[in-house]
């Protein structure tokens, strides 16, 4: 077996952060060092427990479970309750509890220090493994809270991946910004302007490629029921919402090609450049990427804008087919 990649992950567990938890758990490529959660899609406290649901699903008890930022740096919260509902998964909070068994209700707010946990988080995690790729689903507010606590913060991390940012797409929030970017878009900037290593952006030009319709979800149910069970359930609010607001039929699933990408980086193609993230008025979140290099700055950023849509969704399959043989649970 090839080296496993060793990986954390930042996310405001909503419906396709829960998919890309489920990819990272059950595949064997991957060592999930640690889950950190940030206000975004849903409140942080859901985020938290919707990261203990998926944790619960898929048996896992080892996994550090970090309480970040319950609010963006310095805009107002808006959370996207008419994309992923009340509870950040799609209504089936209730049902699933019933189905799989309570979770703890031990959530702690750390707003006290929090930069400094977070700091001590990350370090932890970073400084004592090798070559950690730390992935980021949600808006970005833990890692700048971090990175200004401490701008060695991520001195030793291997990469940067985000899902975020649009480069020639329209947004998904506003005409011209994506949504994690747009919630905090003080934080995406700054982590932008500070990182070590150049950001890998996996933004909405290769995001709204991927997309789940009912008939993947049969492929899926077949190859491990209990998993396509809980996909579909998770995603049918999801797919409303698709058909309702985009016109699509199905749903786009960004966060867990953040995930493919890191397994098999033949899944997405792009090149390096300078990219700036706007902090106001009415491109507020848009992600400014200067592709001629008109600003002669070095590129801080990988900006991806090429997909191979079946690669991805064979891997998918094939990592949700494995992990059923493997544990037993094909059809639980
Ligand atoms: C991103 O925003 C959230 O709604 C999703 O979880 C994803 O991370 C897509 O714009
Ligand atoms: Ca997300």
């Amino acid at each position: 077996m090839k080296e496993q990649k060793n990986i954390i992950i930042d996310c405001d567990t909503g419906i396709d952060d829960s998919l890309a938890l489920m990819l990272s758990i059950i595949s064997e490529d991957i060592n999930l060092l640690g889950v950190s959660v940030v206000a975004g899609n849903t409140t942080v406290e859901n985020a938290y427990y919707n990261t203990k649901r998926v944790f619960k699903l898929l048996k896992e008890n080892d996994i550090e479970l970090f309480s970040g930022s319950s609010k963006p740096l310095v805009k107002d919260l808006i959370i996207a309750d008419e994309t992923h509902a009340d509870d950040g998964f799609g209504n089936i909070s209730k049902e699933f509890d019933e189905e799989y068994g309570h979770i703890k209700k031990d959530f702690i707010k750390s707003e006290e220090n929090i930069s400094k946990k977070l700091v001590k988080y990350f370090r932890d995690k970073i400084d004592n493994n090798k070559n950690v790729i730390l992935v980021t689903i949600g808006p970005m507010t833990n890692l700048a809270l971090a990175l200004k606590e401490d701008p060695n913060c991520f001195e030793n991390v291997h990469r940067i991946v985000s899902m975020g940012g649009c480069f020639r797409v329209h947004g998904n929030t506003s005409p011209v910004a994506e949504f994690n970017y747009w919630v905090d878009p003080e934080a995406a900037n700054y982590v932008y302007h500070n990182s070590p290593v150049k950001v890998e952006m996996v933004g909405l030009d290769v995001t709204r490629k991927i997309v789940l319709t009912e008939d993947k979800v049969e492929i899926i149910k077949k190859k491990n029921n209990k998993l396509g069970r809980f996909i579909e359930k998770i995603t049918n609010f999801y797919m409303d919402f698709h058909l309702e607001y985009e016109n699509i039929v199905g749903c786009v699933i960004n966060d867990p090609l953040a995930i493919a990408h890191i397994i098999d980086d033949s899944i997405l193609s792009g090149f390096d450049s300078f990219t700036e993230v706007s902090e106001t008025s009415i491109t507020r979140g848009q992600s400014v990427v200067d592709s001629q290099n008109f600003y002669k700055k070095k590129p801080n950023s990988i900006i991806f804008t090429e997909v191979d849509s079946d690669r991805f969704f064979n891997l998918f399959y094939d990592r949700i087919e494995k992990y059923g043989k493997k544990g037993g649970e094909l059809n639980e």
